[in-house]
C-alpha cells in the first residue's frame, strides 16, 4: 500500500508524536512501525500503563524479514492500539540504541516488506538523521519522507539544509525532488517561506498543543477533538494527495520514457 517514513534533522521537534496522532487519527489501516536506531517511545510512553509482552518489535521482526518469515510473523509482533479491532497496530521499536548496529542489515528486507504490505499504510518513525546509523535503505523505500521540523524560528529550521544535503547525497538520485516533503510542528515562520527557503513543499502542518503532545507521551489524558488529534486527522489527505501527485507524475514521465522514438 503506502510506506511514509518520519524523520528529522536534529534535536526532537516530534515526530514520534506526530507518528502516534496520524496512527490514532487516520481512516485507514495503519501500522506505525518504530524505526528510530535510537530507540522506540512507546513501551515506556503512550504504552507504559499496560503490561505488554516485552518480546516483540522491530528486532525479531528484523530478523524475520531476513529469514523471509515476516509475513507469517508480523502479527505475534504487534501491538493493537485500538483493541480489539486491528485498525491501530504498533511495532514496538529497539529498547536500547546499541542494538541499532544489527538492524542496519535488515533496514532494505524491512522496507522491501513494508512497501509490499497491501492491507495497510506503514508509518516508519525513523528518528533523526543526526544520530548513528540512520536507516537510509529503507527511507530509499519509501513513497514519501515527512522531514519533521519546528516552524518556530530560523534555529529550527535551519538544521533541515543539511539534512536535506544527506538525504540528496544518500538516497537515489532524484529522490528527494519526487519523495521528501515537509511537516511542520507549531507557529512560526510562514510555511511558504520555509518551503522557498528549504526548496521542499510543506505536506502537512501540525499545532503546538503541549497537552495532547504530553499524553501522547503517556503524560496526563488528551481529548479526541484536541487540536493536535483534528490536525493530525486532517493530514491523512494531505499526504495521500501528495502521493498520489508522485505517482502521477512517474507514471506520466515512465509514459514520455516509452514514447520517445528509438533510434537503431
Ligand atoms: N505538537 C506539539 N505540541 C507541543 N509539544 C509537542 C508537540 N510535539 C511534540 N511535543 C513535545 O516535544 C517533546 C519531543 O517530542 P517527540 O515526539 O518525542 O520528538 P521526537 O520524536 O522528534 O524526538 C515531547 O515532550 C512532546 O510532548
Ligand atoms: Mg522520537
Amino acid at each position: 500500500m503506502t510506506l511514509i517514513a518520519m524523520i528529522s534533522a536534529k534535536g526532537s521537534p516530534g515526530v514520534s508524536t506526530a507518528a502516534l496522532a496520524f496512527t490514532l487519527t487516520w481512516p485507514a489501516p495503519v501500522l506505525l512501525a518504530e524505526c528510530d536506531p535510537a530507540g522506540g517511545d512507546l513501551l515506556a510512553g503512550y504504552l507504559a500503563r499496560y503490561e505488554l509482552p516485552p518480546d516483540r518489535g522491530v528486532l525479531p521482526l528484523a530478523s524475520s524479514a531476513l529469514r523471509g518469515t515476516a509475513d507469517q510473523d508480523l502479527t505475534g509482533n504487534l501491538i493493537d492500539l485500538d483493541a480489539p479491532r486491528q485498525q491501530r497496530m504498533a511495532l514496538p521499536g529497539l529498547t536500547e540504541p546499541a542494538q541499532s548496529a544489527s538492524l542496519n542489515l535488515a533496514w532494505t528486507a524491512l522496507g522491501e516488506f513494508f512497501s509490499r504490505m497491501t492491507t495497510r499504510t506503514v508509518l516508519a518513525d525513523c528518528g533523526r538523521l543526526a544520530a548513528a546509523h540512520p536507516p537510509w535503505s529503507l527511507l530509499a523505500q519509501a513513497d514519501l519522507v515527512l522531514l519533521t521540523l519546528r516552524a518556530h524560528s530560523l534555529r529550527t529550521v535551519s538544521p533541515a539544509v543539511s539534512a536535506l544535503s544527506a538525504l540528496r547525497r544518500q538516497l537515489p538520485e532524484g529522490f528527494v525532488q519526487q519523495h521528501v516533503g515537509l511537516l511542520l510542528i507549531g507557529g512560526g515562520i510562514a510555511s511558504r517561506e520555509i518551503s522557498r527557503h528549504l526548496g521542499a513543499p510543506v505536506v502537512a502542518s501540525l499545532p503546538w498543543d503541549p497537552q495532547t503532545a504530553a499524553a501522547l507521551c503517556g503524560d496526563g489524558r488528551g481529548r479526541r477533538r484536541a487540536p493536535l488529534m483534528r490536525h493530525g486527522a486532517a493530514a491523512y489527505d494531505a499526504v495521500t494527495e501528495r502521493i498520489a501527485a508522485q505517482r502521477m507524475d512517474s507514471a506520466l514521465s515512465r509514459r514520455d520514457t516509452e514514447q520517445l522514438p528509438v533510434t537503431l
